[in-house]
């Protein structure tokens, strides 16, 4: 799914400078893409208007072409993987529970994303046997990163 960035700012209200000022690219599907750049350049906030926790005040972001604008929210939403710095988890789910979020909301039947979590946990090295019915809580750091990979991928063919 191609990602086109068009021309996009933001100024955040009461700012006298553009958060993010007129950036344009494209990425295509399967791209990795690394944005660098200083503490406050922008990237936290470029990343944010994609899932539209902040709207562009000028230009466009298009998924396929379709701009994300008349997208609906949710929808948008379930198609973007999202692993954040600190553990995004909840807290009051466990892994496997973390895992089948989207594919719940998605009306997945329960064998199907039953099936999913375990893959994944293999995917992610995670025994599922031993990590399935585990809480946040009680997985190290970097487990806990992993399962936010596995959450992000959790909806994906
Ligand atoms: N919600 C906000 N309201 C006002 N200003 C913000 C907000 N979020 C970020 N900023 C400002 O926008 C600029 C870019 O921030 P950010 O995108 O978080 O940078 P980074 O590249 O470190 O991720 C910074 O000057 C920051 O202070
Ligand atoms: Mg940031």
């Amino acid at each position: 799914m191609t990602i086109r960035f068009d021309r996009v700012s933001l100024t955040f209200p009461g700012a006298t400078r553009r958060a993010v000022d007129d950036c344009s690219c494209e990425i295509a599907a399967g791209d990795l893409v690394v944005i660098l750049g200083p503490s406050g350049c922008g990237k936290t906030t470029l990343l944010k208007m994609v899932n539209r926790l902040y709207e562009p005040t000028s230009g466009s972001i298009y998924l396929h072409e379709t701009a994300i604008r008349e997208m609906e929210v949710t929808k948008l939403r379930r198609k973007i993987g999202y692993v954040i710095q600190q553990s995004g988890l909840f807290p009051h789910m466990t892994v496997a529970q973390n895992i089948a979020v989207v594919p719940k909301l998605l009306d997945w039947p329960r064998t199907k994303y039953q099936s999913r979590i375990d893959e994944l946990l293999k995917l992610i090295e995670l025994p599922p046997e031993e990590y399935r019915n585990r809480y946040p809580g009680q997985l190290s750091g970097g487990q806990q990163q992993r399962v936010g990979l596995g959450q992000s991928f959790s909806w994906r063919p």
